[in-house]
């Protein structure tokens, strides 16, 4: 097919290595006013030229007109495209005139469209989800299947977003390598980490941007930007990062697919179980400790109410075999019964701070948690402080987090420091 000239000066120079990136899964995040849209539209108008079939999708379908069509077909003009395209507003495609490649776009609402949606001539090989963290997690694996199969062309699908939470399924499943400006990346094999900046691994590459990066703001713009001093808004909106709940009592943990980035050899292995039957569940966590890089690995997890002693102990000795198991001291007996059944149960013991304790103990560690732990993730985001003092957890679904206390009751000295107590949103 015919070239097409593209005036690079046109695009923010941090974009332009991703202008033909081939990653699987590509993220785009970070502050507002970024370039991300801007970027991503005319990549979208330059892939479809080049051949590639891209579907544009958005949570709802009534926001895709003014935002993902409007950038779309103002990244055509600023291109000098739009001669090469063969434009149905009302249908909301962009045809190339002669080759027939398109760019389709569809709301996630419009499910009879996104099930049917395919291009005119061959495969789709892009989908690209603005705003993604308004879709849910179901959404994406659903989206991810429409790009099985073959094609001349490595499928994409790229996700733009301003993040949100620590909490969100996006940070989940994606930012687990991630590391934040000044944090140690760590060396990982075929993995490349600029802090703060981006990461690249075989499947999945993400950069944040913030206006800093975006050469075509205005200076009110820039100004309106940093008028946020602090605050969920700053940290979100204008650094670009993710948010920590405020009140969360553990902001240093993430989780990790401990298939693709196992945790290191030769560390200890500790076992603790909180006990629970009809409304809480009997709660086991298996972890290992790495004293010299201060770092708690998580590794297996069950959770499950109903569980009689007998039905117990055959759990544990699956999950733990004979190594010890430090419960929860409150229920004496539960431990004499699991040792008549055969499993080595400790009880951990009580003083009068130990949760506070134990709580600052795990503080001063990084705990990292295997994806597949989905419970203790869920605890570990929710687990937040109360109102008021002296602090408290508030209480909850805590089962698994108490189980890792008691795991590591062992290892855990006095200390004087005081209880890290966060406040403010942010880092
Ligand atoms: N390549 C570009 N050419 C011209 N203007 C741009 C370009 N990139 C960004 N801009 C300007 O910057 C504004 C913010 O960019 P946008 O892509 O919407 O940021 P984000 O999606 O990160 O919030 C746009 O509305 C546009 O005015
Ligand atoms: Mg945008």
């Amino acid at each position: 097919m015919a070239t097409f000239e593209v005036d690079l000066t046109g695009i923010n120079p941090v974009y332009r290595p991703y202008l033909a990136d081939g990653h699987r899964y590509q993220l785009y995040f970070g502050g507002s006013s970024s370039g991300k849209s801007c970027f991503l539209a005319t990549r979208a108008v330059l892939d479809a030229l080049s051949g590639r079939n891209i579907l544009v999708v958005r949570k709802v379908q009534r926001t895709l007109h003014a935002s993902c069509w409007n950038e779309v077909m103002k990244a055509m003009r600023r291109l000098g495209a739009q001669a090469l395209f063969r434009i149905s507003r009302s249908e909301m495609t962009l045809t190339v005139v002669k080759t027939g490649a398109q760019i389709l776009f569809a709301g996630l609402d419009d499910v009879e469209k996104i099930k049917s949606i395919t291009p005119q001539t061959g495969a789709l090989t892009d989908i690209w989800i603005e705003e993604a963290t308004e879709c849910s997690r179901d959404d994406f694996k659903q989206l991810d299947k429409r790009l099985r199969g073959q094609s001349a062309f490595k499928k994409r699908v790229t996700l733009s977003f301003n993040p949100t939470w620590k909490d969100h399924w996006i940070f989940r499943e994606f930012f687990g390598g991630w590391a934040e400006e000044g944090q140690e990346p760590g060396e990982r094999p075929g993995v490349r980490v600029e802090p703060g900046r981006s990461y690249q691994d075989r499947s999945l590459s993400i950069l944040r941007t913030t206006y800093l990066d975006n050469r075509f703001l205005t200076e009110d713009d820039r100004r309106a930007l940093e008028e946020e001093k602090a605050g969920y808004y700053c940290t979100v909106y204008t650094l670009g990062q993710w948010g920590t709940r405020g009140d969360a009592v553990f902001t240093d943990w993430r989780s990790a697919d401990f298939r693709a980035e196992p945790p290191p050899e030769g560390l200890r292995v500790f076992y603790g179980l909180d006990f629970g039957f009809a409304h809480d569940p009997s709660a086991a966590v298996r972890c290992l400790l790495d004293r010299e890089h201060r770092r708690i690995y998580v590794t297996d997890t069950f959770s499950e109410t109903g569980l009689v002693i007998w039905q117990l102990a055959e759990r544990l000795k699956a999950f733990a075999g004979r190594a010890k198991v430090t419960c929860d001291s409150a229920d004496p007996r539960c431990i004499a019964e699991l040792r008549a059944l055969g499993v080595l149960a400790a009880p951990a013991k009580k003083g009068p701070d130990s949760l506070l304790h134990g709580i600052q103990w795990l503080q001063g560690y990084r705990i990292i948690v295997n994806r597949d732990c989905e419970e203790m993730i869920r605890e570990m985001s929710g687990y937040c402080w109360k109102e008021g003092s002296p602090p408290q957890p508030r209480p909850g679904n805590d089962h698994l987090i108490d189980a890792l206390r008691y795991a590591l009751e062992s290892e855990q000295r006095p200390r004087k420091a005081v209880l890290k107590k966060k406040r403010e949103v942010g880092l």
